[in-house]
């Protein structure tokens, strides 16, 4: 396994990181929580040492079982977590929201309180904002109330995870030195991050988690226009109408530009997203322990050649993002 330094935290995290979304078993179909607890095992036994949950993935389900598994191992993990925004509202936030409507400090000390009780520890290693919108840019107060849970000891770092559609409202909070990290989706379709963010965050030491590098497995190659995405699978309206051939369509299109390429669609797009500097972990979304086996190990294959990069950027895709049908 190959480590990075995560920003300004200073935590060396593996490059590969685990994405424990779909272990807390809403959203993603049916989840046997024998596989998510094994996966993870699996994970921290080749070298894992970073993982990323979520207050909202499967209501602190996730984060329970990952509390439950670090009590049983002894190496020194880092897990990152996220408050989502107060409810009653919109996801992503609107632009006419107050932030201490969305994000106010009774609701953020309540969140974290459950956040650290979920987890079975003191202090949070990281603690992203779920969401943002650039409205609140002129006056980030959710991170002043942050910076004072962590002088009070609840979060030792602190995050944002972009806004899929508007993912650059997070770069004048790495310029104003709010944010410790920062989640983003940076993929072989959705390479504009490269434009900016990810240079701004190398200029200012900030952390870069890169979520969704397999586009939520279709760039793995194994979607079909026929596939059906079962029970709650959150899928089936992000892929819905036309919008399943289209991606199938792309990425045979990769298949085709990669013919020659010995390894697999899943390993090419991990490596795509590693690849850039700026990047500390790529946060692969894993089920069980089979998709750890194949993800893992990609951390520790060398940088693709610039010709494979080149061919690559011919590939990205500006679907903006799906949010729902
Ligand atoms: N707003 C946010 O902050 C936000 C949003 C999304 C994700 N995230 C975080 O980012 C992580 C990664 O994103 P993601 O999980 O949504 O998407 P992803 O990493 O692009 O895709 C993960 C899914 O692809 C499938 N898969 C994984 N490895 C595979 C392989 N080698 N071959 C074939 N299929 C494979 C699995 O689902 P199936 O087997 O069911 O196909 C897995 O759940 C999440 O787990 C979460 O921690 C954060």
């Amino acid at each position: 396994m190959k480590y990075r330094t995560l920003g300004k935290t200073g935590y060396e995290v593996s490059a590969i990181g685990f994405g424990a979304w779909a272990i807390g078993a809403s959203k993603w179909g049916k989840q046997d929580d024998q596989d998510s607890i094994r996966a993870l095992h699996e994970a921290i036994d080749r070298g894992v040492t970073f993982i990323d949950t979520a207050a909202g993935y499967g209501d602190g389900h996730s984060e329970r079982l990952i509390g439950k598994v670090l009590k049983e191992r002894s190496e020194e993990i880092k897990v990152a977590t996220k408050t989502p925004v107060m409810f009653p509202g919109t996801w992503p936030p609107s632009p006419y929201d107050k932030w201490e409507d969305r994000y106010g400090e009774a609701f953020l000390r309540d969140n974290i309180e459950e956040r650290l009780r979920n987890l079975g520890v003191e202090c949070l290693d990281l603690l992203q904002l779920h969401t943002w919108t650039r409205a609140w840019n002129r006056d980030p107060k959710p991170f002043e109330i942050l910076r004072k849970l962590q002088k009070e000891g609840k979060v030792a770092a602190i995050g944002v995870s972009t806004p899929e559609q508007d993912q650059n409202s997070v770069i004048d909070l790495m310029r104003n030195g709010w944010v410790d990290t920062v989640q983003v989706i940076y993929n072989i379709f959705e390479q504009e991050p490269a434009a900016e963010l990810l240079p701004v965050a190398r200029e200012h030491n900030v952390g870069i988690i890169v979520r969704v590098a397999m586009e939520e497995g279709a760039l793995t190659g194994k979607f079909t226009r026929d596939t059906v995405f079962e029970g709650d699978d959150f899928r089936g309206t992000y892929f819905a109408g036309d919008r399943l051939g289209r991606v199938v369509d792309r990425v045979e299109k990769i298949r085709k530009d990669f013919a020659d390429y010995e390894g697999s669609l899943a390993e090419l797009a991990l490596r795509f997203a590693l690849q850039h500097p700026a990047v500390s972990t790529v946060i692969a979304g894993m089920r069980n322990p089979r998709q750890v086996e194949l993800n893992v190990p990609v951390a520790d294959l060398p940088p693709l050649p610039q010709e494979s990069l080149e061919k690559l950027r011919r590939h990205a895709w500006l679907k903006l993002f799906w949010h729902s049908y």
